[in-house]
């Protein structure tokens, strides 16, 4: 067993996944055809092997983000996560997975200095987690750099417009694209991503209008994020839908309240302990009949 394979025995999931046809990079960009996308892509962010297992089965691709910095990890912004962090829940997506195609981002400060930096860091995710893809942020500032990956077998996602690693250059995470100037930059950002060999680009937080064209200058599937319905494929954070936070950007649609089942069903627990009703006889271990 490779350390990119679920161990079925050790698995609570039931059924436990069974293995079969991934979703590939060809498949993915094949669905834009003469600048149309038939079947929209759906893209969730997942960080651990059981939520990878219950987003699967729904999902054409699953992105370990660097939101895990902020989701998991309670940090401030996506700046401080590291490879380490990225390497191991990469890893864990990757074994709770079967059908999408998994793509982990490249944290702050793994790739930026040089193509070659980039490389290293690309070839390490992919070698340790198994995934098929990785995600970088940043326009025509970063073309040398995906047309270095792309051309060595490392298939890259773009990201342009809200760039969250850049949190401390945009002062915040604010929509982009509210003037002429910043919109044709974002157009021209995923133009040339586009042409340095991503298979895909993920427009984050621009004016709707700006998606739309985006989506019809490029000829790789755009998958929006507070962007645009006319995008070839849109992506959410899972717990931003599954509404396990309070606060969530406008941009977001829960399609759940996660957080209020979770504590409604802690307070039941937390009263049956309390009150010695949990564990029952059902919870409890008692001598085998001789
Ligand atoms: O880190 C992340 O989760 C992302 C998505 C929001 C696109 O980059």
């Amino acid at each position: 067993m490779s350390t990119f394979t679920l161990d079925t025995a050790t698995s609570r999931a039931t059924p436990s996944p069974v293995p079969g046809k991934r979703m590939t990079v060809p498949s993915l960009k094949g669905r834009k055809q003469d600048g149309r996308t038939e079947q929209p892509i759906v893209m969730l962010t997942a960080y651990t092997m059981r939520m990878a297992q219950l987003l699967d089965p729904h999902c054409d691709l699953l992105l370990v983000g660097d939101s895990l910095g902020q989701v998991i990890y309670g940090l401030p912004s996506t700046v401080p996560v590291t490879l380490e962090m990225m390497c191991a829940h990469g890893a864990a997506v990757v074994r709770g997975s079967w059908h999408a195609l998994v793509a982990v981002d490249m944290p702050f400060g793994s790739y930026e200095g040089s193509p070659e930096q980039a490389f290293a860091s690309a070839a390490r995710l992919m070698k340790e987690t198994g995934c098929a893809a990785v995600k970088l942020e940043g326009g025509e500032a970063m073309v040398p750099t995906v047309r270095f990956l792309a051309d060595r077998g490392i298939p890259v996602i773009g990201h342009v417009g809200l760039t969250p690693q850049a949190v401390n250059t945009l002062g915040g995470y604010g929509a982009r694209g509210r003037s002429e100037a910043e919109a044709a930059k974002i157009l021209a950002d995923a133009r040339a991503v586009a042409d340095a060999g991503a298979f895909a680009i993920v427009a984050e937080g621009v004016l709707e209008g700006i998606a739309t064209e985006i989506t019809r200058a490029v000829p790789v599937p755009v998958i929006g994020i507070g962007a645009s319905a006319e995008c070839d494929g849109q992506v959410l954070v899972t717990e931003d839908m599954l509404g396990l936070f309070e606060r969530t950007p406008r941009f977001v649609k829960r399609y759940d309240d996660l957080a209020a089942r979770i504590g409604q069903a802690v307070e039941a627990y937390a009263a049956e302990v309390r009150e010695r009703r949990f564990p029952t006889t059902d919870q409890t271990y008692r001598p085998k009949p001789a």
